[in-house]
């Protein structure tokens, strides 16, 4: 029975896409059966993880998406994109705001992910199924946070590092009076630099904060290198896994 984990957070560009993808490729490694759902209309998880010759297209030559299985005009099977052995992705792009309108307007918008998931068995499927949102709270965040088990959120230290968490926690807990039964992972540092002595104030802050909402704060921070930004530029077949992601990714699985 698949975990299903979601990485959130609503400040833009401090690692979901990267982190998300980083520890697909490292739970795949260690032969864990692996979906990533990219549900952020950017399309950067797929941009990382998928290419032109893996990917769908329909007699439009337009990318098969998670949308298209959303609105019932595709099976799953039609869209997901075999990555590797133990990794398989269901592609996004732009498609997905014009679909946010429309979600908007059901009264089941909330529940339109989750509902794909239930409908297609994926639970029974993979051992984890990987969503990578997009930075904002929107239907769209919504519909990943009712979709999943558990939250990851991933923080940067830097000014207002924290600008958003505190948002987003709240409706979180907000949500839980309509079904919402989402868990907060943990909080995970990326980009981190060693010799910028001011995070280390912010850090404290991070600490502080878990500690106040029993929230977990991975011991292993992912460090600002270029090796872990590597894997939006790479062919994926030829990443090689980053010390750092081993590590977070070890600890995620110690956890389990
Ligand atoms: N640990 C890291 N070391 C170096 N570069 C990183 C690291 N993590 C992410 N990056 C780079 O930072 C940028 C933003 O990362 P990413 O796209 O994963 O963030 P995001 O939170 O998904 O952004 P968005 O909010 O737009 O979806 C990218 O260029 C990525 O390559
Ligand atoms: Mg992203």
């Amino acid at each position: 029975m698949a975990r299903i984990i979601s990485f959130c957070n609503q400040k833009g560009g401090v690692g979901k896409t990267t982190c998300c993808a980083n520890l697909a490729l490292f739970l795949a490694s260690k032969g864990k059966n692996v979906l990533c759902i990219d549900f952020d209309q950017q399309g950067s998880l797929s941009g990382c993880l998928s290419n032109e010759t893996n990917s769908h297209y329909d007699k439009n030559d337009n990318l098969i998406t998670v949308v298209d299985v959303l609105k019932g005009e595709k099976n799953i099977a039609d869209a997901l994109i075999h990555v590797n052995d133990n990794l398989d992705l269901l592609p996004c792009n732009d498609k997905l705001m014009e679909f946010k309108e429309k979600a908007l307007s059901s009264a089941s918008g909330n529940f339109k992910l989750r509902n794909l998931i239930k409908n297609n068995d994926l639970r029974k499927k993979y051992d984890f199924i990987l969503i990578d949102t997009l930075p904002s709270l929107d239907i769209t965040q919504y519909n990943a946070l009712f979709a999943s088990d558990e939250v990851i959120i991933p923080l940067n230290l830097c000014d207002f590092a924290l600008q958003g968490v505190t948002t987003l926690l709240m409706t979180i807990e907000s949500l839980k009076e309509a079904d919402l039964n989402v868990r907060i992972n943990g909080f995970l540092i990326n980009k981190y630099e060693s010799k910028r002595t001011k995070d280390e104030d912010i850090y404290k802050e991070i600490e502080e904060i878990a500690k106040d909402k029993g929230i977990y704060l991975y011991k292993n921070r992912i460090r600002n290198l270029s090796s872990v930004a590597r894997i939006a530029h790479k062919d994926i077949s030829e990443y090689v896994l980053n010390e750092d992601i081993i590590n977070f990714g070890d600890e995620f699985l110690n956890r389990v």
